[in-house]
């Protein structure tokens, strides 16, 4: 593992370990942005800031960088009662992707955030599958149900769980690429 990407797990693992999370908005682009500056702070210049260009992953672009703000405002506004709700507007947020780098990590926390507030679940992440996951995500922008049935078989109650917690943590990092040598414990 890269010594930046270590340090941005460490910082994770802090966000939870420290109680630093209870000071993050809950479901907010605020919130976001505190999340993505708290993981990539001193790592990347643009910790906590959006992205002024257009990116593109496999073929697929992400939402122009003209039109971000506005989009930002309309997803915050997406309802998040249920957990189909939930997910519709984690897609959504996926798809304005508004970070040059850092999404995927900064994103699955909001997630949990949302879900742990609103439907007292959170993802149990260590059980989800890479390949799957990442197929469900590259599918999400045409048809949410792959993402929407892999995370509701994968729900757990146990929100205050450290193990499930801090193994979500190593396995988020691990479907970005970041190989799991210094296994949490
Ligand atoms: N082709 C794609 N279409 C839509 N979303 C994608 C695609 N490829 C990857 N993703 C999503 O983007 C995330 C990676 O974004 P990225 O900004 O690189 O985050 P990180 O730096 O944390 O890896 C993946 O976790 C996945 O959710
Ligand atoms: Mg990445």
């Amino acid at each position: 593992m890269k010594n930046t990407d270590k340090i941005s797990l460490e910082n994770a693992y802090r966000l939870f370990e420290t109680g630093d999370i209870g000071n993050i908005e809950v479901g907010t682009t605020q919130g976001l942005k505190q999340i993505h500056k708290y993981l990539f702070n001193d790592l990347y210049d643009f910790a906590g800031i959006f992205r002024t260009q257009n990116i593109s992953k496999g073929g697929f672009r992400f939402a122009n960088s003209m039109y971000l703000n506005e989009i930002l405002v309309k997803i915050e506004q997406m309802p998040e009662k249920t957990f189909e709700q939930i997910v519709s507007k984690y897609v959504e947020m996926n798809i304005a992707h508004p970070f040059i780098e850092g999404n995927g990590r900064t994103m699955r926390i909001w997630l949990d955030m949302i879900l742990k507030k609103q439907i007292r679940n959170v993802v149990n992440w260590q059980y989800v599958d890479k390949t799957l996951y990442v197929q469900a995500m590259e599918r999400s922008p045409v048809n949410e149900l792959e993402i929407k049935t892999l995370l509701s078989n994968n729900l757990t109650k146990e929100i205050n769980s450290r193990e499930v917690i801090f193994k979500g943590i190593e396995q988020s990092y691990y479907f970005e690429g970041y190989e799991k040598d210094d296994s949490y414990e």
